[in-house]
């Protein structure tokens, strides 16, 4: 087969399923922006983690410099876009960033235990569906730091308004802690208290 037909099959391939997958999970891959990524930087540094999970790692653009500049601390990021994954993968095989690693997991099913810090830039209406399972799998007191979205149903700590009409803004939220809100509602583990 000559060279042309197999670089159009491969271009063909790549942009049919990237863009499927942008349409099942209903957001593309579009990187962070350099200003969003240093304020999310500036932040995660600030708050002093160790284990940062990426919720849709994309093309790992908010993912590897963040694990370069913050070489102690263990990067995990899911994806499931294949070829954004696979970019991802070899972008940190690459550069040897020991301290990353990206699974090809839906979010949707996937437990987020052990993280005590999350950065996302997906959308408000995943946010929401993925905000039960935050809470399930979180310490309270978590950070999570959504680039651009808010996430509906929580209130944020702090929105950082930034110089960048690709990202306006950075919402950083803390875990709430369910049990202390459930007593405050008069709700009990056995359900409604007298
Ligand atoms: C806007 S990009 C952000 C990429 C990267 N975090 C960044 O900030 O540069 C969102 C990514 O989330 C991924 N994504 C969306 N829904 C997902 C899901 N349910 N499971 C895994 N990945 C998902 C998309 O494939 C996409 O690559």
């Amino acid at each position: 087969m000559p060279a042309e037909q197999v670089i159009l099959i491969i271009v063909l391939v790549f942009v049919i399923l990237t863009t499927g997958y942008s349409v099942f999970t209903g957001i593309s891959p579009v990187p962070s922006s350099p200003t969003s990524y240093a304020k999310i930087e500036e932040i995660l540094l600030d708050e002093g983690v160790t284990r940062v999970v990426d919720l849709g790692a994309g093309w790992g653009c908010l993912l590897m410099p963040l694990a370069a500049a913050m070489p102690e601390v263990q990067f995990l990021g899911y994806e499931l876009s294949p070829f954004p994954l696979v970019f991802a993968r070899l972008r940190g095989a690459l550069f040897r960033r020991r301290n990353v690693r990206i699974e090809r997991q839906d979010l949707r099913k996937t437990s987020f235990q052990g993280a005590d810090a999350v950065i996302c830039y997906l959308y408000s209406e995943l946010l929401e569906k993925l905000r039960p399972n935050l809470e399930r799998d979180l310490k309270p007191g978590t950070i999570v730091v959504s680039n651009v979205f808010d996430i509906p149903g929580w209130r944020p700590e702090a929105v950082h308004r930034l110089d960048c009409s690709q990202c306006p803004q950075v919402y950083v939220y803390r875990v709430p802690d369910r049990t202390a809100a459930a007593a405050a509602a008069g709700v009990g583990m056995g359900g409604l208290t007298a």
